[in-house]
């Protein structure tokens, strides 16, 4: 049974108001509400609004009605439609924090914050910018007293998430629903949200490596050159990538054979030398006759439509560009196809890049909104641009993600997107686009890694030095401090501007990288302890520090520190000058050393372990996969009743294996003061071996 109910608040009465006095036609609507799971509710604005609902477009799969909502049920919105757009509010009471809303700049805590769903190509962008590269309808709540909300919009429209007076979303097109998730904790809401958009599948190993780029690493020599530089510096790193220039002229899935003569043999070397490789493939594809992609995809018709039927033509960086209608199955299932041959040149990971999709040369830098889509069925059926822009680049992650793993299907594919869509962690990590090398762009690192965390998006990391502008040294090597603990490390910057390798600043700069990468190294059992959960729970690596209590006001809005899952508390100092005091949760955090030299450095981060935690740690390696993992540290932390806990999970580092149980969870306590600690496998049937276990009490 559903709740039929109309409802006059606040804002009707306002609206009703505004109507008689003409200011503008708004129409106050009644809210019909059921409940679609423990916890959650979602509200349509009217019964015909429901009955008429299009698809959901970031839900893992529909969500049936389960009966009426529950009778103690809070959180209730109020819909309105205004000038053709759909408006929900939802009052918020005193004490509530906000957070989430997906890739934004600026603070943790979105409180009076107005961001807009809609995918952008923003070069350059600041403080101010409304929207980037990617759309999260979705704003997350924490009262007072530490219980938990959240509520997404249902709509991949533009959407307006107004933060200002409460939480309010506006959408043009049809009437939306939204969906309201109840939670004990932020945590459990954020789970919750898992559940219903979807988690990021477990990536390769190498994938949570140090990755290298620039536009762009040309011709192959330049490429050996940086991964040489790295190896001869000790350096770590995993992965070299390949920006536009390896293409020729710009053709994807093509590449120019004058800088690049043998691609395969080039990738054959980097393998040797323990690096994967990662390649660029853009949208925009060149309309010309002969080339092979234009061609097959012609000739099935693949390209979004202009509102006259032919093929949009815009401009991007082959000049005349059309653009594959991702919203068709057979259009995902021919670009999948193409990775086949790609891929057998011996590339690893593919990039996603200009998906919002970006074009030249029009103001709006993307394709009319009247443009056409011939949608399948289960995404509601043909629409236009309006309603598929958001999910383009989603769409676009998702053809490459299962054409990679139907290419390899004993591996898993590493895919990262720039456009992306509530939902789409399930095909793409993230980067934050174009940012620049700039103070203001080190500290907003590290809200929006973790606000992308709070929307589904365990993997995202910036641009680590910045793709515009200069810089500094100093501000290179702390970029790198803080960057080198974040789920995706990876150096890059545009073309023209100066090396950004980390040796382009001089000896200690490049010292205190080699110190930051050392430690990522050390940390990678743990971090990929954590990706394992982000992909069983859907809960991110890293973490608000508020997630330690919820209730603790001053945790709220702290942003210059971040946890790396639950343990350990990352002290960031993202402006010049000395570090500052950081704001530790209640207990006895100690302060750690994972790597000579990293204590003293004014550089980088400061680490504190949780006071009852065993951190374990493996050993500082070139790349992932250099050393087997058979020494472990493990730093404890003892609480004051002696006791301490920590957890390990490993597996082979790629392929499917663990599925079927080829993997190995466990847990080391120490039970009490003077014990030693004990080691107990708690899941799957892995056995690589035992390892050394040499344990460190840091309490000491
Ligand atoms: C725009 C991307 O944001 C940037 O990372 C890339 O280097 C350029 N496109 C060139 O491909």
């Amino acid at each position: 049974m559903i709740t039929d109910r109309f409802k006059w608040g606040p804002m009707g009465w306002i609206l009703v108001l505004a109507v008689v006095v003409g200011a503008w036609p708004a129409l106050v609507l009644g809210q019909v509400g059921e409940s679609v799971g423990e916890g959650m509710v979602r509200y349509h604005a009217s019964a015909s609004a429901r009955d008429g609902a299009l698809p959901s477009l970031c839900l893992v799969a529909p969500l049936d009605s389960l009966g009426p909502v529950p009778e103690e049920w809070a959180v209730v919105p109020e819909f309105t439609r205004i000038q053709g757009r759909t408006s929900v509010f939802l009052t918020i009471d005193e004490g509530t924090d906000l957070y989430g809303t997906g890739e934004v700049p600026g603070p943790l805590r979105r409180n009076g914050t107005r961001t807009v769903a809609w995918n952008f190509d923003a070069y350059g962008w600041g403080a101010g910018a409304p929207n980037l590269y990617q759309s999260h309808p979705w704003v997350l709540a924490v009262r007072a007293d530490g219980t938990s909300y959240g509520v997404i919009a249902d709509t991949p429209n533009r959407c307006l998430i107004d933060l200002q007076l409460g939480i309010r979303f506006e959408a043009d097109g049809q009437e939306f629903p939204v969906i309201i998730i109840e939670g004990a904790t932020p945590q459990d809401v954020v789970r919750s949200l898992g559940q219903l958009t979807g988690t990021m599948p477990l990536p390769p190993r190498w994938a949570l490596g140090y990755h290298q780029c620039r536009y762009s690493y040309t011709p192959d020599d330049r490429v050996r050159e940086i991964a040489d530089g790295f190896r001869e510096r000790e350096i770590p790193c995993d992965v070299i990538w390949y920006d536009i220039d390896y293409m020729d002229e710009n053709r994807c899935f093509s590449i120019d054979t004058w800088s690049f003569p043998d691609m395969r043999g080039l990738n054959a070397e980097l393998h040797e030398k323990g690096f994967h490789t990662v390649a660029i493939i853009d949208p925009g594809i060149k309309q010309e006759y002969g080339y092979h992609v234009y061609d097959s995809g012609d000739a099935i018709d693949a390209w979004v439509q202009n509102r006259s039927g032919s093929p949009y033509v815009g401009s991007v960086w082959p000049g005349r560009c059309v653009f594959p209608d991702f919203t068709m199955g057979q259009v995902r299932e021919w670009w999948g196809g193409l990775y086949g041959q790609f891929l057998s040149l011996g590339i690893d990971g593919i990039w996603n890049d200009m998906n919002e999709p970006a074009v030249f040369n029009v103001d709006a830098k993307t394709m009319p909104r009247s443009n056409r889509h011939r949608a399948d069925p289960e995404l509601g059926g043909p629409g236009t641009h309006a309603r598929f822009h958001n999910v383009y680049g989603m769409l676009m992650a998702r053809a490459t993600w299962e054409g990679v793993q139907r290419v390899r299907p004993n591996q898993r594919p590493f895919v990262l997107s720039r456009a992306n869509h509530l939902g789409g962690q399930r095909w793409a990590a993230c980067w934050t686009g174009d940012n620049s090398a700039s103070w203001a762009h080190v500290d907003y690192s590290v809200s929006m890694v973790l606000n992308l965390g709070l929307s589904g998006q365990p993997m995202s990391g910036p641009d680590i030095g910045g793709f515009v502008g200069v810089g500094t040294g100093e501000m290179f090597a702390r970029w790198m401090g803080i960057g080198a603990l974040q789920p995706f490390a990876r150096g890059h910057t545009g073309k023209g501007n100066i090396d950004k390798e980390p040796w382009a600043f001089g000896s200690d700069v490049e010292k205190t990288c080699q110190v930051a990468l050392q430690r990522r190294y050390r940390l990678l059992p743990y971090l990929y302890s954590l990706m394992r959960e982000a992909a069983e729970t859907g809960l991110p690596p890293v973490r608000p520090l508020f997630f330690l209590d919820p209730a603790d006001p001053a945790l709220r809005a702290e942003d210059d520190s971040f946890l790396l899952g639950d343990d350990l508390l990352v002290a960031c100092n993202t402006w010049p000058g000395e570090k500052p005091v950081p704001v530790l949760p209640a207990g006895n955090w100690v302060k750690v050393s994972l790597v000579d030299g990293d204590l003293d450095d004014p550089d980088l981060p400061d680490l504190y372990l949780r006071e009852g935690a065993i951190l374990p740690l493996g050993p500082i390696m070139q790349w992932s996969d250099e050393k087997p993992l058979d020494e472990l540290e493990l730093l404890v932390n003892p609480g004051p009743d002696g006791r301490a806990v920590g957890y390990l999970y490993e597996d082979d580092g790629d392929g499917y294996g663990y599925r079927e149980g080829a993997y190995r969870v466990t847990e080391f306590v120490v039970s009490g003061p003077g014990e030693s600690v004990q080691v107990k496998v708690m899941e799957g049937d892995w056995e690589p071996g035992v390892w050394l276990v040499v344990p460190r009490d840091i309490s000491k």
